[in-house]
């Protein structure tokens, strides 16, 4: 037994709004048939006019807090993790923190785009170790839409938006419950494959998604193996004690390639990207969500966790969820 960061709710939350391939194909010069064979997606959620980030992060996080039998008057740190916050300035967090009356909690943002909620999920764990909190929110949230050109058929197909959430409790537990690893990793030497051709000290706009898909896909299986290894390692567990892969939702070929890779079957993997497409941030807590709450996944369960985004950003995570 000892202080473990232990995972003990999970909620989610997705706007109502559907964007069909079919749609899609109305706007721009692309199929259902490309979009499915090249990444799987088939439809994504859209915020409605008015709809915020921050919105859809409180939906999520309550939904996680009932999970976890918490009240949002006892947590005392929520980070959220977006690239599309509500404004430039102040953090969504704090936003989200004010409107879930959390009131005693610290909050602030993490970006760092795809791999956000990996980044957020590391930082929050660090803080409770260093014992600058006990029960922390960690939020994935995204408008991604809102960056997105829609005459770019190369991006626009890709995205889309939600967020998830999950309540993390510093508790006396099992050494192999919680946290069990994680790591986080960046190479800024490749901005230029993945990027949004805006920003506040730039010139002052929002701008819009750009990038090398191919370049991106390269990257892709060879840092999250790595890193997926990495985390094995660090807990002493090997690939086959997995009980579920959670991973990034990108592109199903990039899931698949993980899934062939760590010898997992098939069944195993969770996968939300024809149903959601990216959610970037968003996307691991919203798949975690749907199988928890589809009962697939259970306390005492084994899952890994793997994303990699713009920055280059990555990371990975091993987490036996729930409470012993
Ligand atoms: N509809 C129809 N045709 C399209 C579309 C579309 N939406 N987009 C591109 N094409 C065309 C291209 O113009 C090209 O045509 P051409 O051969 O006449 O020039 C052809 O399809 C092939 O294009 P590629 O870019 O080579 O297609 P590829 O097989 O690489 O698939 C994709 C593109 C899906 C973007 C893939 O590279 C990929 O998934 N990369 C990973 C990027 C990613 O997931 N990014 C998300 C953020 S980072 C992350 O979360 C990991």
């Amino acid at each position: 037994m000892s202080n473990r960061i232990l995972m003990t709710g999970v909620g989610a939350y997705l706007p109502e709004k559907i964007i069909t391939n079919y749609d899609l194909a109305q706007w721009v010069d692309t199929s259902d048939e490309w979009i499915k064979q090249r990444t799987g997606i088939a439809q994504r959620h859209m915020v409605a006019d008015g709809e915020l980030t921050s919105d859809l992060a409180i939906n999520a996080a309550n939904e996680a807090l009932n999970h976890a039998g918490v009240a949002a008057s006892d947590i005392d740190l929520i980070v959220v993790a977006t690239t599309t916050p509500d404004d430039t300035f102040p953090s969504t967090a704090t936003k989200v923190q004010h409107k879930l009356g959390a009131n005693k909690a610290f909050a602030f943002d993490v970006q760092a785009v795809c791999a956000g909620f990996v980044y957020a999920l590391s930082v929050a764990e660090s803080m409770m170790i260093a014992q600058k909190a006990t029960k922390a929110l960690v939020i994935g949230a995204e408008s991604f839409t809102k960056l997105l050109d829609w005459n770019d058929r190369g991006t626009c197909v890709l995205f889309g938006d939600g967020a998830g959430a999950v309540v993390l409790e510093a508790e006396e537990a099992p050494d192999n419950f919680g946290i069990l690893a994680s790591s986080l990793h960046s190479d800024g030497a490749y901005r230029d494959i993945l990027y949004v051709d805006g920003g506040p000290s730039v010139n002052g706009e929002v701008g819009h998604v750009r990038m090398e898909g191919q370049d991106v896909f390269r990257h892709a299986v060879d840092k999250l193996a790595s890193v997926m290894q990495e985390v094995l390692d660090q807990a002493g567990i090997s690939a086959d004690e997995v009980d579920w892969l959670v991973p990034h939702q990108a592109n199903i070929r990039i899931i698949n390639g993980m899934q062939r890779k760590f010898g997992l079957s098939s069944e195993r993997v969770v996968r939300t990207v024809d149903k959601h497409a990216n959610t970037s941030a968003a996307s691991i807590p919203l798949a975690l969500s749907q199988a928890v709450h589809d009962g697939r996944i259970q306390p005492g369960d084994l899952l890994a966790l793997e994303a990699i985004g713009g920055g280059l950003a990555w990371g990975g995570a091993l987490v036996r969820f729930g409470r012993p």
